[in-house]
């Protein structure tokens, strides 16, 4: 199916590193690849500390001292993001890509009402200047489209007058307003009720749905990346383990660590088989050689001690990092 579609962002090799004063090198993204095509949504989920932001910042080249992007592509609409100029960079950025953060009150500008605030992106990537007039308009409809009640009063708050739902809304209005191709939504409803969180999350989708926007969604709840996503990518220690449609990531999960996810969510793990997964994440500095997984992995053997794995097809559309992944029993939900 997504071999017809436009492929709108490809992720080549990435490696993304910190560096600490003693000048150890702590490898955050360590040759990731991944491709997303024009309408879907990739949902990755990894552990905290797994490079999830650091991945978003990448792309978006936010990746400042002590990191670097040390080797890799990122291409986007074919153009490579991490060679072209920051002149044409800045264009891209909040236009065309845009990006919608965890709610955290500190996100918006306590001194700036609602019609900057949304607007901001837009000013940014006009030539001419718009009247205020016209500005005001522009921001009520995309208020509006955000179902936000009473767009107008909205348009006049402070940040300290709205919500954490509100202010989440306000932020996704600002993010599409430019109608960018790619929207990075990275943990946008962590800090919010569930309620609310589910909200947000389906007016994430909604719009996703109207403007046909590539989306790329990080969540650490498995259920909601499971009802919104089209695609995931399961990220650990700055490798990508497994990357498949979601169901069959859902249903047919060949990586012992993402089978290991599925045995300890309650809400998904067959009657009477819920564990957890033993061990921690490892340190960035000082990982482990092989399988970055060995340590934990009941099925590990000599080699994988020794030899990482790389990313490879299992079947078509669905690739596992691991040396055994023909021998791993099958995931059972019930
Ligand atoms: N500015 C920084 N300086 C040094 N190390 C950093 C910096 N930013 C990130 N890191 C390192 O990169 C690792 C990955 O961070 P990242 O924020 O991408 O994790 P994450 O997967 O998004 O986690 P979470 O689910 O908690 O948001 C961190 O554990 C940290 O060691
Ligand atoms: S490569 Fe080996 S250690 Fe890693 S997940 Fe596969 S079986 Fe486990
Ligand atoms: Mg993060």
């Amino acid at each position: 199916m997504s071999s017809e579609k436009e492929l709108i962002l490809e992720i080549k090799d990435l490696h993304t590193y910190f560096y600490d004063r003693e000048d150890i090198i702590w490898k955050i993204l360590d040759g990731v690849n991944l491709k997303i095509y024009k309408g879907e949504t990739l949902g990755i989920l990894g552990p905290s500390g797994s490079g999830k932001s650091v991945l978003t910042r990448s792309i978006l080249r936010l990746v400042d001292y002590p990191g670097k992007i040390e080797k890799g592509q990122i291409l986007f609409k074919g153009k490579d993001l991490l060679t072209i100029d920051e002149e044409i960079f800045n264009k891209i950025r909040g236009k065309e890509i845009s990006l919608v953060l965890q709610n955290a009150p500190s996100s918006i500008d306590p001194l700036r009402d609602m019609t900057y605030t949304t607007s901001e992106p837009y000013r940014e990537h006009i030539e001419e200047d718009l009247a205020r007039s016209e500005i005001k308009m522009l921001v009520v409809s995309q208020l509006g489209k955000v179902a936000l009640q009473e767009p107008l009063k909205v348009s006049d708050k402070y940040a300290h007058e709205l919500s954490g739902g509100e202010s989440q809304r306000v932020k996704i209005a600002s993010a599409v307003i430019n109608n960018p191709t790619l929207l990075i939504a990275d943990e946008p409803v962590a800090n919010l009720d569930a309620t609310i969180a589910r909200q947000i999350l389906e007016l994430l989708h909604q719009m996703k749905e109207k403007f046909n926007l590539t989306m790329i969604l990080i969540a650490h709840n498995l259920g909601i990346l499971a009802e919104l996503s089209d695609k995931i990518a399961i990220l650990y220690a700055g490798k990508i383990l497994e990357y498949s449609d979601v169901d069959t990531i859902f249903y047919h999960p060949i990586h012992p660590f993402t089978q290991g996810l599925f045995y300890a969510s309650p809400s998904i793990a067959p009657r009477g088989k819920l564990k957890p997964i033993p061990g921690k994440e490892p340190d960035a500095r000082r990982l482990p050689p092989g399988c970055r997984f060995h340590p934990r992995c009941e099925y590990a053997i000599e080699k994988c001690k020794k030899e990482l794995p790389e990313l490879e097809e299992f079947k078509e559309g669905h690739s596992v990092a691991c040396w055994r992944a023909n021998e791993i029993p099958e995931f059972k939900r019930e």
